[in-house]
């Protein structure tokens, strides 16, 4: 499938519908998300894991690729949303519902694709880039401007490097209040690491 075209399917992705402040609730742009999915799987990798996968747009966008895709989501209520979305675009994906922090995957993927929450002075966001860098032998994540000190003292604890770091901009709602129409443009990151196994 085309680039472009992945980016029509994922403009399809249903939204929220009440999005949580405290879990970092909002979707990763149709463009950003087919990016991430397009560049993963030409890059070969075919078994991944959408780890917070929300809407499931990363999810859905790596399925429609011919990826085998697990996602995990602690929300009930978005992970809902993805089952739907699943449905409507017509891709199967493994839907695991749990808090990242208990999840113990028993197969091994060849890549994460995340945009985890961004706020990296809690444990919240460091967890889901240990875990990934744990579970994957690469991560496709997005972060915070200033992350990068952190994620390299990580990926050296964890055996992996940086490989690539690209910057985009994405627009957040400047509230949770979805019925305005004020969104904040938001520079942002994109990593991708490699194991160094
Ligand atoms: C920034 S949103 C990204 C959603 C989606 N992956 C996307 O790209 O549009 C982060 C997601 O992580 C989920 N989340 C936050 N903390 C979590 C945790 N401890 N375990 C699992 N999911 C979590 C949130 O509910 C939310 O759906």
């Amino acid at each position: 499938m085309k680039k472009a075209h992945l980016t029509r399917k994922l403009s399809e992705i249903q939204a929220f519908e009440s999005p949580r402040v405290e879990l970092e609730q909002y979707q990763t742009p149709p463009q950003l998300a087919a990016d991430i999915v397009y560049t993963c799987y030409m890059q070969g990798n075919r078994e991944v894991i959408d780890l917070g996968t929300g809407t499931g747009i990363i999810a859905v966008g790596a399925a429609l690729m011919g990826m085998n895709v697990t996602a995990v989501e602690v929300d009930r209520k978005a992970l809902q949303t993805a089952r739907e979305n699943a449905e409507s675009l017509d891709v199967d994906i493994d839907f695991v519902e749990k808090d990242v922090s208990n999840y113990s995957p028993e197969k091994v993927f060849d890549a994460v694709l995340m945009n985890p929450p961004f706020n990296v002075q809690s444990d919240e966001g460091l967890l889901f880039w240990r875990k990934a860098l744990e579970i994957g032998d690469s991560v496709y994540g997005l972060a915070g401007k200033g992350f990068k000190p952190r994620l390299k003292r990580l990926c050296s604890e964890l055996n992996h490097r940086i490989a690539v770091c690209e910057a985009y901009t994405i627009g957040l709602p400047s509230s949770y209040d979805f019925h305005t129409e004020s969104v904040k443009d938001t520079p942002v990151d994109l990593y991708v690491t490699e194991s160094k196994k």
